[in-house]
């Protein structure tokens, strides 16, 4: 199922139908200008392609699409090229064609009686957001690679992030989609309603499918109300117990208030103060461990900012938090924000790292940072586990960056015992082995174990009736059939 199958039209043939549909600047064929194309940001996959494609339209789309699949070329969809799992690098034969949207990227209409936007698929999700708190609105998903990562890959992956607990996922905040199917078939499905029981809900199906279905090409987002007051703090805690703790205390009181619960590792925070520029702890004294809450209300006259001071104090009186500080302006909210953000870019400069996306129940988070931690000190020792990320909906990056002084490959070389043993726990806790960053190509080889029987098999029908041919994305999410035993 995951070979990909060759083109049956000449390769120069192939180009000059595709330069018909694009125009000469819709289409790179030279290896140096597809290059940057043919490589994931982690630098883990390194593709050839037969051509990148540029798109100005879903009717230009739709017309590649057909003649991909008249002549059997393999489709690569590819957005702002983000993906954690290689998701949108093309195979190294050459045959593939990657087909990035971002020409498409126009926000159509924002709708402030429908509180929807309509958004296609090449506008980054930063420019998205922006232009909702522009119109007075918030578009309320927020992930690391906002700037870069653009609506087609968001939605195609379901994209999570920081305010999940709160907004829910990508998914939960698509109303209606466009979409070009594998036999370049349009997908009319741009409705902005709030109740549409109308058979089966195919773009639920697209939202997650990671270019394996079709090409998201539009969507209509559901917007929320501007959070009037934001409150951001850093609390500082002995460990996740203790954060547990802090979520239960938060919620208790007020559980509509909390937007965000990221929490950070002693290691992971040292790593960003020493690594990254114009950052440092803003407490007296290090933790074992740090929590960034950020707490937000529409409501004008909440004095959030009091409800803050008054929880965090009995938080500190309660010994569940050792210490914090709340950000008095917005340059500091974005400097809390930073010391999270910065995770991620700190744990590459401090050479290589394996990254574990999972999530469990929230309330095993500490269990699955102790036993994780200690498993994968034992498998390699002087290994720098440096887990991060949205406690607050269950979410860990169990990040472990190599032991100082060994060798980078080496290092790499033990990626898979590394991801098995976390993988191990994760399970045990009824946990995910992909939270939020998807299968792409790095996790299929997981999907029997975990999605195995019926759940596995159902998929595979799904993806034989939209794509009997295998061009969509190959090799992403489905394992060859050959593992399934
Ligand atoms: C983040 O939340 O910063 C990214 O999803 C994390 C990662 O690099 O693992
Ligand atoms: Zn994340």
């Amino acid at each position: 199922m995951t070979a990909s199958p060759s083109p049956t039209l000449a390769r120069h043939d192939l180009i000059a139908r595709f330069t018909e549909i694009v125009g000469p600047t819709g289409i790179l064929t030279d290896a140096a200008d597809t290059a940057p194309f043919c490589t994931d940001w982690r630098d883990l996959y390194h593709g050839r392609a037969l051509a990148v494609l540029r798109p100005a339209d879903t009717e230009a789309l739709s017309r590649i699409v057909r003649l991909c699949a008249e002549h059997d070329v393999p489709m690569v969809p590819q957005g702002g090229n983000t993906s954690m799992v290689g998701g949108a690098t093309p195979d190294g034969t050459g045959r593939e064609v990657v087909i990035c949207l971002s020409r498409m990227n126009r926000i159509r209409n924002i709708d402030p009686h429908d509180l929807t936007m309509e958004v296609e698929a090449g506008v980054t999700l930063k420019a998205a957001q922006e232009a909702a708190w522009e119109a007075g609105f918030m578009l309320p998903l927020s992930i690391s690679s906002e700037g870069s990562a653009q609506i087609g890959g968001v939605l195609a992956t379901n994209a999570g992030g920081n305010n999940t607990l709160r907004y829910g996922n990508a998914r939960e905040l698509v109303l209606g989609l466009e979409a070009v199917m594998p036999d370049g078939g349009v997908f009319h499905g741009l409705r902005r309603l709030r109740k549409d029981n109308t058979g089966y809900a195919l773009r639920q199906l697209l939202v997650g499918s990671e270019g394996t279905l079709g090409f998201i090409t539009t969507a209509i987002m559901q917007l929320s109300p501007q959070p009037r007051e934001i409150v951001a703090a850093l609390c500082a805690v002995e460990d996740a117990d203790a954060a547990l703790k802090l979520l239960g205390l938060l919620r208790g009181r007020d559980p509509a208030l909390v937007q965000a619960f990221e929490f950070m590792s002693g290691t992971g925070m040292d790593l960003v103060t020493s690594l990254i520029p114009a950052t440092s702890l803003p407490l007296e004294e290090r933790a074992p461990a740090y929590v960034l809450v950020e707490l937000a209300t529409p409501r004008p006259d909440a004095e959030l900012r009091e409800y803050a001071e008054g929880v965090l104090g009995d938080a500190l009186e309660a010994g569940i938090i050792t210490d914090a500080v709340i950000a008095e302006s917005e340059g500091q909210r974005a400097g809390l924000w930073k010391l999270r953000e910065e995770h991620a870019e700190a744990q590459r400069r401090a050479g290589a790292s394996v990254k574990n996306d999972v999530s469990v129940p929230v309330s095993h988070v500490p269990e699955l940072i102790k036993r994780a931690t200690a498993a994968c000190t034992a498998l390699i020792p002087g290994i720098r586990p440096a887990p991060f990320g949205h406690m607050g909906d269950g979410n860990i990056h169990f990040n472990l960056v190599q032991p100082e002084g060994m060798a980078p490959e080496a290092f790499l070389a033990r990626s898979h015992d590394i991801m098995d043993t976390v993988a191990a726990i994760v399970k045990e806790l009824d946990g995910s082995f992909s939270a939020e960053h998807g299968v792409g190509q790095l996790k299929p080889y997981m999907m029997p174990a975990w999605r195995g029987g019926a759940e596995l098999a159902a998929m595979r029908h799904i993806k034989a009736a939209l794509d009997p041919r295998n061009l969509m994305n190959p090799g992403k999410v489905l394992p060859p059939a050959t593992q399934d035993a």
